[in-house]
């Protein structure tokens, strides 16, 4: 049994009702569970394989879900590269390798089963490119239409190369993410559209399983620190939403200190934290390398900052130069290719270190949220060009030892 309620004003409604924020004071909404009468022990957890439906007693569907592998990432243990940092080991929890490359697969495959559920007919969402390509494959698994708002120019080629292949109606919007956003709410409002980005609350509840395999893969360990990147501000919510119903439920005995990494020149959530406010005031010309989080006007912000207050978190911003480091050093000591939005995790992490506010021996897990190939073409600008040579063994040999 579940309820969405308000996170502001506590008001309570039925699974059934299609809302986004409250009727009554317009506050974000939550999934929240009456487990009472139901007990459940790490014993229903252990034997069975890492997946995000390993979670079904505690996410809200009731069909059978409309899924492709979704979950079950690797936690890679990155001991080179964090005694380069002097940091000593850290972990890496790369949701690159869900099935479309990132972690919206998570919210998706719980989103689109529960638009089946609620009879929906067609989902749309806006996005800075990861949240179309995942919409997209779950809507062409279930069977119906997908409508996607895009910023024209400002999302990477591989993201764009998903959406059209797995058939969404993609509309490149003369705008930001912001503006798509409000537009496709509108277009939801009216037209009777599921919306499908991160303000509804079905879709968080996927994410959150980012927790439970953390803990799941530190055999029932909970990490002293969560470091991951903040765009719309909605997985840093869903993910400490995961480890506290962990802990609620006896399962573990701690919640992590949710640690958000904005860029630096869309960092509203790092303001406000800076501030100690209970709200952002928005960025209005947000611009990273990192285009999956340009994002001046985050929807989860409220949420967002209550998890980083409530964990004993904290936010941080990194510069694009920064997040292109820890993105190459990624790929070059530990085997891990992931956009630039993810190596901000990483980046953030080091930078953190290095002010001496994360402290040596803290367990710490950085999440890599997309895939390497997501974003080619910045690859191609920030990478030597390969070597144009004769096809003689002479200019071959002549190259590789020059
Ligand atoms: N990392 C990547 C690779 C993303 O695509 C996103 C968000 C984030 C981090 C930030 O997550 O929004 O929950 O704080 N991408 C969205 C999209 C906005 O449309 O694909 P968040």
């Amino acid at each position: 049994m579940y309820t969405q309620n308000c996170i502001q004003c506590d008001a309570k409604y039925t699974p059934e009702e299609i809302l986004y924020t409250c009727p009554k004071c317009s506050g974000l909404l939550e999934i929240i569970y009456d487990w009472s009468g139901q007990s459940i022990s790490r014993k229903d957890f252990e034997g069975i394989p890492l997946s995000l439906w390993k979670y079904k007693a505690l996410l809200p569907v009731e069909r059978e879900p409309v899924t492709t592998n979704e979950g079950g990432t690797p936690l890679y243990k990155c001991e080179r590269l964090g005694e380069s940092f002097g940091t000593g080991t850290f972990y890496v929890k790369h949701e690159g390798l869900n099935p479309t490359g990132s972690f919206k697969d998570r919210g998706m495959t719980v989103g689109v089963s529960k638009a089946l559920e609620l009879g929906m007919k067609t989902v749309a969402c806006a996005s800075t490119g990861n949240t179309s390509a995942s919409l997209a494959i779950y809507g062409a698994k279930a069977g119906i239409p997908v409508v996607v708002l895009l910023p024209a120019g400002k999302v990477a080629m591989g993201k764009v190369a998903q959406a059209i292949m797995h058939g969404a109606k993609v509309l490149s919007i003369k705008g930001n993410f912001d503006d798509a956003l409000k537009l496709v709410r509108d277009l939801c409002d009216n037209e009777g559209f599921y919306l499908l980005n991160s303000i509804n609350p079905y879709r968080l509840e996927g994410q959150k399983t980012i927790a439970f395999e953390i803990v799941d893969q530190l055999g029932w360990e909970v990490p002293d620190r969560v470091v991951l990147p903040v765009g719309n501000a909605g997985n840093i919510t869903a993910i400490y939403k995961g480890f506290k119903e962990f802990y609620e439920l006896g399962l573990t005995d701690k919640i992590p200190k949710m640690t958000g990494i904005q860029a630096e020149g869309a960092c509203p959530v790092v303001n406000a934290f800076k501030q100690r406010l209970n709200d952002i005031v928005p960025v209005s010309n947000p611009e990273t390398v990192a285009t999956a989080i340009r994002i001046g006007d985050p929807v989860n912000a409220i949420k967002a900052l209550r998890a980083i207050y409530q964990s004993g978190g904290l936010a941080e911003s990194v510069s694009d130069e920064e997040i292109i480091a820890a993105q190459k050093d990624l790929a070059r000591i530990e085997g891990i290719g992931v956009e630039p939005a993810s190596a901000s995790s990483v980046a953030g992490f080091r930078k953190l270190f290095g002010m001496g506010i994360i402290e040596p021996g803290e367990t710490v897990v950085c999440v890599t949220t997309g895939h390497l190939l997501k974003d080619p073409e910045e690859v191609l600008s920030i990478c030597e060009s390969p070597i144009e040579v004769e096809a003689t063994a002479e200019s071959v040999r002549k190259a590789v030892f020059s």
